[in-house]
């Protein structure tokens, strides 16, 4: 989802392989690869180390990213963090042009957040690694694109393109919420909120 040539700022680089990749393959023409655990930083660094173009940086988020970096990846970390991330930079947006996340947890959050900070949704993919079903969104800085309440849960992309992994982890989910309506003591109003959950992935699958 790296466009060749970029340079890229990897926050939350732990052990750096997301940046050691992109180098080694010839996708990014620089990094600079930010942890802010001192753990993680040190192997980051020793890991770095034989590779070049890697700048490495012990330090907190976007807040000593320079203004050259103009594409973001934050990966691995959960909504929370990477709105707080963002949040704490606001005058970073200026210069990132844009984002790669791969939030573990309220994607339908970060895509609204996103799009309320004037970033548009112009790729995605999501894969089931391990039983876990994670989606990775890129962002570009445009404010033209509006998405619908089903684009925010499913991705825009992601539910036009309906990849395998992506049919599965709605098969799972639906299972779940049909194994849930079979529970006798179930509130009427909770079995009513499941039944319009199942309509809406039904939609979408
Ligand atoms: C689970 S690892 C993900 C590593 C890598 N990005 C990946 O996807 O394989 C998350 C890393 O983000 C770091 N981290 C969390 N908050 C951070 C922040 N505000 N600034 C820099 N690093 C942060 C953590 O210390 C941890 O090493």
């Amino acid at each position: 989802m790296v466009d060749k040539g970029s340079l890229v700022a990897d926050i939350g680089s732990d052990h750096g392989y997301v940046s050691i990749e992109l180098i080694d393959r010839n996708i990014a023409s620089k990094c600079f690869a930010v942890e802010n655990k001192i753990g993680p930083y040190t192997t980051l660094v020793a890991n770095c180390l034989s590779h070049g173009n890697i700048i490495t940086s012990l330090s907190d988020g976007l807040t000593q990213v320079p203004s050259e970096f103009k594409t973001v990846i934050i990966a691995g970390m959960g909504f929370e963090t990477i709105k707080n991330i963002l949040l704490d930079s606001k005058d970073k947006l200026d210069y990132i042009e844009e984002f790669i996340i791969d939030s573990h947890t309220l994607t339908h959050e970060l895509r609204a957040f996103l799009n309320e900070l004037n970033y548009s949704i112009i790729d995605e993919k999501c894969i089931i690694e391990k039983s876990i079903f994670y989606e990775i969104i890129k962002f570009k800085k445009d404010n033209s694109t509006k998405l619908s309440q089903e684009d925010l849960k499913f991705g825009p992309l992601l539910r036009k393109e309906k990849n395998d992994d992506y049919k599965l982890h709605y098969e799972n989910e639906i299972k779940k919420l049909e194994s849930l309506l079979k529970i006798e003591n179930i509130n009427e109003e909770r079995r009513k909120e499941i039944n319009e959950e199942l309509e809406l992935i039904k939609r979408n699958i």
